[in-house]
């Protein structure tokens, strides 16, 4: 009998699987990383001073977490069951910091909230086509409010919705592919201000090593 094949929600809640005994520890909180390497580059300030904050595809939502013990209001919104349950086991008890599971652009465009900060780490804006999610992104931040996310840097030559393979998954399952989106900075740029956005700023940041994969970051804000 065939099987159904497996959902990109399906596909994220095998990611990072925990192999220890017992109860998977929660990670540490005390520092908010937008590159894969600790401690390497800025922090929560590229979000200016938000009392509201949405993260978009948290996973374990260390960083999400990290703000909220800085005393900001975060929200993380994950399409991944696995992670939702997680990062809400992992961190339950954390004032102002709740997990929500859904899919970033429907629940930009179902949930009423406005907030002054959005952003994603290697999250769902590097999984979501930006000409769908942008505008929902817009459309909830409030005056003056930013927009930021990370991701790998991309391949040169290598633009737009790019396959990705599941490399940490097992027989057939490996066939599923999913999209991330990828672009030179420039090209971020020229997207995000033809939605809207206005002081924006998208680079690479070097990694610590040289060899080593950098950072594509992004910041972006709604006019005041
Ligand atoms: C590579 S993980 C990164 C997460 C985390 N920030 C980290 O650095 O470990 C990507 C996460 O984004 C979530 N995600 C991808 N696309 C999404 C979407 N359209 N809506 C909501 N979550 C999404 C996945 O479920 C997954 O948990």
């Amino acid at each position: 009998m065939p099987h159904a094949p497996m959902t990109p929600a399906e596909y994220w809640d095998k990611y990072k699987p925990y192999k220890g005994e017992g109860a998977q520890p929660a990670p540490q909180a005390d520092r908010f990383d937008w590159t894969q390497y600790p401690g390497h580059g800025p922090g929560s300030e590229v979000l200016g001073r938000p009392l509201h904050a949405l993260e978009l595809g948290p996973a374990e939502g260390k960083e999400a977490a990290h703000l909220a013990l800085q005393g900001v209001e975060v929200t993380g919104v994950d399409f991944s069951p696995v992670q939702v349950e997680r990062a809400r086991a992992w961190w339950r008890g954390t004032p102002g910091l709740s997990f929500a599971q859904g899919e970033a652009c429907s629940y930009l465009s179902s949930a009423p909230a406005e907030y002054d900060a959005i952003y994603s780490v290697w999250g769902a804006v590097w999984f979501t086509d930006p000409e769908d999610l942008f505008p929902c992104v817009f459309k909830r931040l409030s005056p003056g409010g930013v927009f930021a996310f990370s991701q790998a840097e991309p391949v040169a030559g290598s633009y737009g919705p790019q396959q990705m393979w599941g490399k940490w998954l097992e027989g057939r399952e490996r066939e599923l592919t999913v999209l991330r989106w990828q672009y030179a900075p420039e090209m971020w740029a020229d997207i995000l201000k033809r939605h809207g956005f206005t002081d924006i700023d998208a680079h690479v940041l070097k990694a610590p090593e040289a060899g080593n994969l950098g950072t594509l970051m992004v910041r972006a804000q709604v006019p005041a």
